[in-house]
């Protein structure tokens, strides 16, 4: 069983990144961490090249290495921070940039009276969202992650954490870490009876 866990903040100690990383520490399996600040993911230009193109998009840039990672683990742990009560620009450039997957042909019809929305391949795939967030407005970030995960690429979500950490760090707030260990715990027993 394998993991991707992806931290999209771009601050170094970032505590959405550190969340990401213990939730995949705890669920006992193989995992990658990668964090979009050492990452370079331009944002989709909609030029439509990979609905003619089984899925290949025309941006040449880090985005290409996570489609094949997204392909082929079990389990996606994503994490963002809350900017202006939604999902930071690079957290967004990852979601709209995975919509390339849809055309691979690979897996179930988004719609069926809508094949221009392409399939499903990342369908039946565990995951987990975690957004964090100064004082308030977590609620359209962490939903942002749901459609997401959940309705656009068909994961079942196994925990959602909204976590609000002021200007603090992580580290020195045992409840917000025990629940990134629960929910890593929860995430790797899913993945074994899977
Ligand atoms: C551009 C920007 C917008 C932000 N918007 C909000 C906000 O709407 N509500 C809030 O409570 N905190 C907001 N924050 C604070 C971050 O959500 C918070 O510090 C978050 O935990 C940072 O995560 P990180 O440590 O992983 O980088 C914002 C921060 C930045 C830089």
């Amino acid at each position: 069983m394998k993991v991707l866990a992806i931290g999209g903040s771009l601050r170094e100690e970032s505590n959405t990144n550190k969340l990401v990383k213990k939730i995949a520490e705890e669920t006992g399996a193989e995992y990658e961490f990668l964090e979009l600040k050492n990452m370079n993911i331009k944002p989709c230009t909609g030029c439509m090249e990979c609905m003619m193109n089984e899925g290949q998009c025309s941006i040449d840039d880090d985005m290409l290495k996570i489609y094949d990672k997204l392909m082929t683990v079990d389990a996606l742990i994503v994490g963002s921070p809350t900017y202006y009560l939604d999902v930071s620009a690079a957290v967004k450039a990852l979601i709209d940039r995975s919509m390339a997957l849809n055309y691979r042909g690979i897996g179930p019809m988004a719609n069926e009276d809508m094949p221009w929305l392409g399939q499903h391949p990342l369908s039946g795939k565990l995951g987990v969202s975690v957004v964090t967030v100064a004082g308030a407005g977590h609620e359209r970030a962490l939903e942002s992650l749901r459609i997401w995960m959940a309705d656009c690429h068909c994961l079942e979500l196994v925990a959602q954490l909204a976590e609000p950490v002021g200007m603090g760090d992580v580290d020195e707030m045992p409840e917000v870490i025990q629940r990134a260990v629960d929910a890593g715990k929860k995430l790797g027993e899913a993945l074994r009876v899977s």
